[in-house]
């Protein structure tokens, strides 16, 4: 092997660009609601879209400077078979469970947390006053790993890597983009998640494996997604679900006059079968009534309290 003193110039990352970009099949707009104590949010998606997007479950976004929409929080619940992903915009939340952690989830931090076989957690807002913004996705955990050991981490915002190109900032949540590796990496699903921040008129492109289900969602501003043949605009607070074709190799999008700023999220589908009662997701209706009476029998731990 021959060793040069040079380092050999930059390159672009090999794989970086989209050729043949993916469009969007359908707009969808969110359900206002209130889960927790109270809290209102928007569920983005919402179950008729699980196995569309499959792995993910749900998306929730709340966003409010209004204490009465937030105070309440998430008291004690549990969860069995699947990941949260929480991600804060703005504003100081408290996790405590019954594995016994507990943590602070801050401005631009991330907490995932694997449900596994069970877990009873609570998520109390920290302040008074002031915006509390935010996401919650949920990523489904195949089958085979649905009564693993509970797991939870915290990714403060200073551990996010971040992707810098002209017009855009690019939060890397999990997955890759462009060469730099996510705070995450997840076998199985291999979730990509990211937030956008782009100046207006700024474009970026993404590579995504066709088979991977993906979707973009905008928070501020608003983005147009070139489909190649198609254009689409995506207003602030809808989710542009992007169509899944073999000879469709990413997704294109540009910011618009104002700017924006969105997630886009996606993920290789499991492909196994989804039984849903509540915070349990399992793949059949009898684990179902087991997470129910494992829940009632205490094999979940003692409740961390409010
Ligand atoms: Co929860």
């Amino acid at each position: 092997m021959t060793t040069t003193l040079t380092d050999p110039a930059p390159s672009v990352t090999p794989d970086a660009a989209v050729h043949n970009p993916r469009a969007v099949e359908r707009l969808v707009t969110g359900q206002a609601t209130r889960d927790g104590d109270g809290v209102k949010l928007t569920r983005v998606l919402t179950q008729p879209l699980q196995r569309r997007l499959d792995p993910f479950l749900m998306l929730d976004a709340f966003g409010s400077d209004d204490a009465d929409d937030y105070i309440g929080g998430f008291p004690d619940h549990p969860h069995r078979g699947f990941e949260t992903v929480t991600y804060m915009i703005a504003g100081r939340m408290r996790h405590r469970d019954s594995a016994g952690n507990e943590g602070l989830l801050e401005n631009g931090g991330v907490q995932w947390m694997t449900a596994g076989r069970g877990i009873i957690h609570s998520e109390l807002p920290e302040q008074e006053q002031g915006r509390m913004e935010g996401f919650q996705l949920w990523l489904n955990l195949p089958a085979a790993d649905k009564m693993g050991t509970p797991g939870y981490r915290d990714i403060p915002t200073g551990e996010i890597p971040e992707l810098r190109l002209a017009g855009a900032s690019v939060r890397v949540i999990a997955g890759a983009s462009h060469g730099v590796a996510g705070a995450v990496q997840k076998a199985h699903t291999e979730p990509l998640y990211l937030d956008l921040h782009l100046e207006p008129g700024a474009t970026f492109e993404q590579p995504l494996p066709a088979g991977h289900n993906a979707f973009v969602y905008v928070y501020r501003g608003e983005l147009e997604i070139d489909g190649g043949a198609a254009r689409t605009s995506v207003p602030r607070e809808r989710m542009a679900v992007l169509a899944n074709a073999a000879d469709r190799d990413g997704v294109r999008l540009q910011a618009g006059p104002q700017g924006a700023r969105a997630l886009l999220i996606a993920g290789r589908p499991l492909d196994e079968p989804i039984a849903q009662y509540g915070p349990f997701v399992m793949n059949k209706q009898a684990e179902i009534f087991q997470a129910v009476e494992d829940f009632r029998a205490g094999k979940f731990g003692v409740p961390p309290g409010r």
